[in-house]
């Protein structure tokens, strides 16, 4: 009914309803994933935090589609019946023929209702189900391909359950499937092919083809239009995903993109421009205290540094004050997410502070999953080493404490034996005969990983003279971890520059979860988050967003530039760096679902977000250096002390009052819901 009561066609690429206000309860709206409740990467972070500014809009029709794995929905669903009865109609007609079907509450910021199909337990169907596939799209699906496999058989029982839900009704309320990506495509071209009643969206986070082209270091955007993408496809044996994709794409009454790169990408990978673009938010919630983000910084920090002391065991010999935490992370596709660069700029930047003999450290963290066999001894060893000097550490503070009441301690008072062993046994122990470790787990392939042998060629060994010293953390982060317990949003907070040189990412949620937390971050010109920032920004740089330029200069002069900038960054004092925090996190709002999530905000009346509407940019700060040298100078009551970071902050709270100022005109921010403004979410600044 929706399709046809609604006619959601594609004009001027806004979607345009002949009828405009159906209201919400008339509609139920399904979102389908392979990521649902299932972390694999950043499609995961759309949903999950896109979920609660949905489940506000759609309240209790609001559903999300997903596939069951137990380790997963242990700790995330809560289980319970489904309220709507056509929901649970369609659902016991599914179970009564053997599938398993679960239902219940997902446990994140807004609690939405997710439907999690058992894949294994439809196993059985594959055949028939890869058969009707073919008679209604013609592809096949090779058997050795499991993904593609799963992908079918998800697909097969989402098409099903639209299609058990749809029949009970003769028309409202109408049934809205939004897709995502390949894996969940089959269901979307199913549908389609069943003739349902549904009103189908289909987003594509990338091509398949782009990930593949891009990973084989083929200069993609000078070629885009040169390609023989089927050909291309059946070289890399991928030619039946792309096809899934393509059908998905072409099915769909709407289609999307993340970015615009993505769109221009998909309209030579998959012969079809998107109709809307919808960038990436993320769910923000403002402290009430405005510098918390600060404090966070440092206390997070603290426990960075605690996990140095005991990684750097008999080879600290440089200042933890001055040293600064860079990294990179996400899933590993060294070329792709730009590692390579990374690694090639830090060679080039250990040179620049050796000969310039400066007193700042760097050290570098890779967070980028590959096959391990477990944490290393030697780092373990580091760990144990840094706790028993704390117990040292405790000791000799006890015997001060002695010495400033006055008295001279007895030793044999405060110490007995055991205490004497335990500090020689420290003592002992922080002799080191080899270098701190490059990395902390046992790696599978270590002959073969790209980071471990880009490192061995160009000599980062974590050497005492080095001023850069790298760590590879082969694992994503957890606050359980015994080796460095803190949340990847602990971490985040706790580092001073994300790095994120990609040469392949449609959008990059890293950078931009940096920038929330106000954590300044280098990203590209090729990602669609440097896009969107280089367009609605005014000087992203002075911002702390660093924009490499990979798409208009030779991979050397990229190299260099990221260079300058790490170094640029290196060259800033204390002070500098907080001024720069608040300025990147001022640029929050920017990202926000609740003012990119919301689809009426797509139609040109109902505009309400200043950065929707063309031409918008976020103007400079006020005292705006425009770059970190040229801060040294420019910047308000500037002065050299590295400690005196709690008096600027009345000035960038004036700075930030006139910025709010001068964005009011003339889009007003002020017409953006502030009232609401204290939402939850899982990043508070
Ligand atoms: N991430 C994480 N734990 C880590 C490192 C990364 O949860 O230790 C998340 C990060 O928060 C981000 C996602 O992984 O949301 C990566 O998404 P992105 O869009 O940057 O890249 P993708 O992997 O989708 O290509
Ligand atoms: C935050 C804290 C300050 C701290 C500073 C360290 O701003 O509020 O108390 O001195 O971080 O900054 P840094 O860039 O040196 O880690
Ligand atoms: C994909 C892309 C990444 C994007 C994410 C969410 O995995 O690689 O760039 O941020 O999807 O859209």
């Amino acid at each position: 009914p929706l399709a046809r009561s609604m006619s959601m066609t594609s004009l001027n690429g806004l979607l345009q309803c002949e009828d405009e206000d159906l209201p919400v309860e008339d509609l139920l709206l399904f979102e389908i994933s392979w990521e649902v409740t299932n972390k694999v990467g950043g499609i995961y972070t759309v949903i999950q935090t896109k979920a609660k500014t949905t489940a506000d809009e759609w309240g209790e029709n609001y559903f999300l589609i997903g596939p069951y794995f137990e380790q997963n929905v242990k700790t995330q669903v809560e289980f319970s019946e489904p309220p709507n009865p056509a929901v649970k109609k369609a659902m016991d007609t599914m179970k009564s023929q053997g599938c398993q079907v679960f239902f219940g509450r997902w446990l994140i910021e807004g609690s939405p209702y997710v439907l999690l199909f058992d894949i294994g337990s439809a196993a059985w169907n594959l055949d028939k189900w890869k058969g009707e596939f073919w008679e209604v799209s013609n592809i096949g699906i090779p058997f050795h391909d499991r993904e593609a496999n799963d992908a079918v058989i998800f697909g097969s029982l989402t098409a099903w359950f639209l299609k058990e839900l749809s029949c009970q009704f003769d028309d409202k309320p109408n049934i809205i499937a939004h897709f995502h990506e390949w894996q969940a495509g089959v269901g979307l071209i199913l549908s389609r092919s069943q003739k349902l009643p549904v009103a189908t969206i289909f987003t594509t986070h990338a091509t398949l083809l782009g990930r593949y082209l891009c990973a084989a270091s083929i200069d993609f955007y000078n070629n885009l239009d040169q390609f023989d993408i089927d050909k291309e496809a059946g070289e890399r044996q991928i030619y039946h995903r792309y096809c899934m994709e393509r059908a998905s794409v072409h099915c769909a009454h709407v289609f999307t993109t993340v970015s615009q790169i993505t769109a221009t990408e998909a309209e030579h990978m998959l012969k079809k421009s998107p109709d809307v673009v919808t960038p990436n938010g993320l769910n923000i919630k403002k402290f009430s205290a405005m510098h918390e983000f600060q404090n966070l910084h440092s206390m997070y920090k603290a426990r960075i540094q605690e996990f140095i002391r005991g990684h750097f065991y008999g080879h600290l010999d440089f200042d933890l004050d001055k040293t600064l935490f860079f990294f990179i992370a996400g899933r590993y596709e060294f070329s792709n997410k730009g590692a390579d660069m990374f690694l090639e700029a830090l060679s080039r930047l250990n040179f620049l502070l050796r000969v310039h003999k400066t007193d700042v450290t760097v050290i570098v963290f890779f967070i980028m999953p590959a096959k391990t066999n477990n944490f290393n001894v030697e780092t373990l060893k580091g760990q144990a080493v840094r706790k028993q000097l704390w117990t040292m550490n405790h000791l000799v503070k006890l015997a001060v404490c002695f010495l400033c009441r006055g008295e001279i301690p007895d030793l044999n008072k405060i110490l007995d034996r055991d205490d004497i062993s335990i500090m020689k046994r420290a003592i002992f122990s922080t002799q080191r005969h080899s270098l701190p470790p490059v990395t902390t787990h046992n790696m599978i392939d270590d002959s073969n990983d790209p980071i471990l042998n880009t490192i061995r060629r160009i000599g980062l060994f974590n050497n005492r003279t080095d001023r850069v010293k790298v760590i590879l953390h082969p694992e994503f982060l957890s606050s359980t971890s015994p080796l460095l317990p803190l949340d990847y949003e602990e971490f985040v907070r706790g580092c001073h520059l994300g790095v994120f040189p990609s040469y392949y990412e449609p959008w990059g949620y890293t950078p931009a979860e940096c920038t929330v937390m106000g954590i300044p971050s280098v990203t590209t010109n090729l990602s669609g988050f440097g896009c969107f920032m280089q367009e609605h920004v005014a000087d992203p740089e002075a911002y702390g967003i660093y924009i490499v330029d990979r798409r208009f200069r030779s991979p050397d002069e990229s190299c260099n530039q990221l260079t300058q900038f790490l170094y640029g960054f290196c060259q800033q004092n204390r002070r500098q760096r907080i001024i720069q925090r608040n300025r990147t996190e001022r640029l929050s709002d920017l990202l926000d679902w609740k003012y990119l999530g919301r689809v009426s905000q797509l139609t040109p009346s109902s505009c309400f977000c200043p950065w929707q509407t063309e031409g918008f940019r976020f103007p400079r700060p006020s005292s705006v250096p425009p770059s970190p040298s040229a801060s040294q100078h420019s910047s308000p009551h500037h002065s050299e002390a590295e400690d005196e970071d709690d008096d600027e902050r009345y000035d960038e709270d004036e700075e930030a009052e006139r910025d709010r100022q001068n964005i009011k005109s003339p889009f007003s921010i002020g017409a953006l819901p502030q009232g609401k403004k204290k939402q939850h979410g899982e990043y508070r600044n």
